[in-house]
Parts: structure tokens; C-alpha cells; sequence
């Protein structure tokens, strides 16, 4: 079977089939000359403020997707650019899975929003369980698959473990499952490895999400990337709103992108502090352990995550309880915050265990 048709196979015949709304920004695309713009029903009088957003924006955010592109060494038609990378995940379900008939494999403790949008859309969510050290088991995935299971999520670096996923693990499940591996790398900045970016050139069934909002402190503009084979792309984007980003998120990206090097430094940062975080934590008797992490933060094992967590509370410090997920029991999430917010946190930490 072709590439293709491997793909094809897997779309919803619906969205194979649909002719996508074109919006008046879609057939103007071609006409540089143009300069009276009387297509869309904008206000061409502008708003009561100075800067003009009176234009809907680029629907495929061309300059971001182009500067992406030479970052990562990939073209522009393999990029998705969505509202958060949520905006991905949600799409993918929507494109490729058939409610009540097509289901989706994830490996809990993972991240929530999987099994969330799948539910929204009314998609079974088969669940193949990390084993109690966070590794996956290979053939428990595999087991967990029919000839109805679309998407397999697997997030690398993990939220909320923070280990990564083996490459052997993932390259196995690229060969061996049928259906679009979508492998979320979120938090891939934090990590000393490599993304899987480079294997999209081989695995044509390889979906990669990425984001702004982590290592790139843009969580507020709300962008996020999904990148794939240009076929997978053209869905989501058959499938997207027309005008999914605003031209403020995309203008702001952009302006980031062009300042990596001073990205780097904070990465730099907060990877240190990651490693000063855990040796003051585990340095604690409430601590029973922190686990190694990639990402930026930590899942602590705690002696009473339910009393800590409110503790710290009441101290005017928010983390996460996550003791009632998955092999994390009395397990805190703890976000990496800079060098004064985790002194702070450890000084709180300390206190609690004098009281
Ligand atoms: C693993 C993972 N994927 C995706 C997201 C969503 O990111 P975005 O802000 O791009 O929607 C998060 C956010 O917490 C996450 O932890």
C-alpha cells in the first residue's frame, strides 16, 4: 500500500470527502496587486484603537509556519499551527476518529486532555497503563489496539512523570501500530535528547506535537504545532476554523522565534534549577521521592500529598495533586518557578516539617 493510501485508510470518509469552507482570505491569496480590499465584510474604517485589526488574519499563518520550518529543518506544508496544541489533539480526534466506532490507545498517568476531547467527541479511550516505574510495556500497547484503534497518544517527556519514552518504544510502536502514533513534545526543550522530528521522514504515520507555551513562555497566546506529512496536514487544516490563530498570537511568535539565543539562556535556567529543586527535596522527610525529570517540573513522592498540598496552599503556593492518578499515589506535580518562586516553595516546604 502507498503512503497515501496508508493514510487515507485512516481518515473519516466524511472529512476525506469534505470541500473545506474558503474563506475571502483564502481566494485572494495570489492577487499581490490588490488594495482594496471589499471581500470580507470587515470594517475598513478601522476600531476605535490606533493599531489596525480591522483585516481577518493569514489563515495559514505563512510567515510563522516558514520560520518554523527553517528552525526545524522541515517544510511549511508539514506544519499545523493551532490554538494550543489542544487544538491539535482535538482536531486529530475529530479528522480521524468515527464516534462510537473508532477508539484511541493512551498510556495513563499521561496528560488529560487525550481522553477528554476523545470523550467530547464520543471516542472509546483503550487504555494501556505505564508500568509502576513510568516505562512503557510495548506489548500491553499492542494488545490494548483493534482495527478500530486511529490515534495512539504518546506524550514524551510525560506529563505528569516527566521521563521520556524510550526511542526503541517509540520507533516499535511507528512499525508495529496501524493507526497515527502522535507523539507529544511538549515539554521536548527541557529535554538532553532530541526530538523525534527527524523520524517523520520515514514514518509517514508519525503525527509530532509541539508547543509555545512551556519552554517558550507564551502560554497566553495560546500556539501550538502539530507537525506530519503534508497529507495529515492538509486535513487538520481542511478541518480547522479559517482564521484559527489571531494576528496578535502569530505576530508575538514570530518576534520570540527571532530571539532564541536569549530562549536558550532561560532554558538554561530552568534546567538548573530543576536539578537544585530536587536535591532540596529530597533532601526533605516528608520527600519520599522525586522523580528523574526532562521536562519542567517534578512529580515528588510525598509522605501525605492531600495535607501537603493544602498546606502549601495556605501558603499561598498552587502545585498539583496528582495522588489520585495512575502509580501516583501521594504524588505532587511541582512546576520548575524561578530561582525566587522554588526558594520560596523549599523555605515553605522546610517550615511545614518544623510545625
Ligand atoms: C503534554 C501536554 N500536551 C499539550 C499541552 C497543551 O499545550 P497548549 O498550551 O499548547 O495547548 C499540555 C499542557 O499542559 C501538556 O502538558
Amino acid at each position: 500500500m502507498s503512503a497515501r493510501n496508508d493514510l487515507e485508510r485512516l481518515v473519516r470518509p466524511n472529512i476525506l470527502a469534505l470541500a473545506p469552507y474558503r474563506s475571502a482570505r483564502d481566494e485572494f491569496q495570489g492577487l499581490a496587486s490588490a488594495s482594496v480590499f471589499l471581500d470580507a465584510n470587515e470594517n475598513s474604517l478601522g476600531s476605535p484603537l490606533e493599531e489596525d485589526f480591522s483585516r481577518y488574519p493569514d489563515p495559514y499563518q505563512r510567515p510563522l509556519k516558514e520560520a518554523l520550518a527553517r528552525q526545524k529543518g522541515l517544510l511549511p506544508g508539514q506544519i499545523f499551527l493551532g490554538n494550543g496544541s489542544d487544538e491539535a489533539i482535538d482536531l486529530l480526534l475529530r479528522a480521524f476518529c468515527e464516534p462510537r466506532l473508532d477508539n484511541i490507545v493512551i498510556l495513563p498517568p499521561t496528560y488529560g486532555m487525550y481522553a477528554v476531547q476523545a470523550a467530547v467527541q464520543d471516542v472509546e479511550v483503550r487504555r494501556a497503563p505505564l508500568c509502576a516505574d513510568f516505562s512503557p510495556d510495548p506489548e500491553a500497547v499492542l494488545r490494548a489496539t483493534d482495527e478500530r484503534s486511529k490515534l495512539l497518544f504518546l506524550c514524551s517527556p510525560n506529563n505528569p512523570t516527566g521521563n521520556r519514552l524510550p526511542d526503541s518504544f517509540l520507533i516499535a510502536m511507528l512499525e508495529r501500530f496501524p493507526g497515527l502514533v502522535v507523539v507529544d513534545e511538549a515539554y521536548i526543550d527541557f529535554s538532553e535528547q532530541p526530538s523525534v522530528l527527524s523520524f517523520l521522514e520515514k514514518y509517514p504515520r508519525l503525527v509530532v506535537l509541539q508547543t509555545f507555551s512551556k519552554a517558550w513562555g507564551l502560554a497566553a497566546l495560546r500556539v501550538g504545532m502539530a507537525y506530519s506529512n503534508s497529507f495529515v496536514i492538509n486535513i487538520l487544516n481542511k478541518i480547522k476554523y479559517p482564521y484559527n490563530l489571531n494576528v496578535l498570537s502569530v505576530r508575538i511568535s514570530l518576534q520570540a522565534l527571532e530571539r532564541s539565543s536569549e530562549w536558550n539562556d532561560k532554558i538554561g535556567v530552568i534546567k538548573a534549577e530543576r536539578e537544585r529543586l530536587a536535591r532540596a527535596l529530597t533532601a526533605l522527610p516528608q520527600v519520599r521521592e522525586v522523580f528523574l525529570s526532562e521536562a519542567n517540573f517534578l512529580l515528588v513522592r510525598t509522605t501525605d500529598a492531600d495535607r501537603i498540598y493544602a498546606a502549601l496552599c495556605a501558603e499561598g503556593i498552587v502545585v498539583r495533586n496528582r495522588t489520585r492518578e495512575l502509580h501516583c499515589e501521594n504524588c505532587l506535580r511541582i512546576t520548575v518557578g524561578s530561582p525566587a518562586e522554588n526558594d520560596r516553595l523549599i523555605a515553605a516546604l522546610q517550615n511545614l516539617n518544623a510545625a
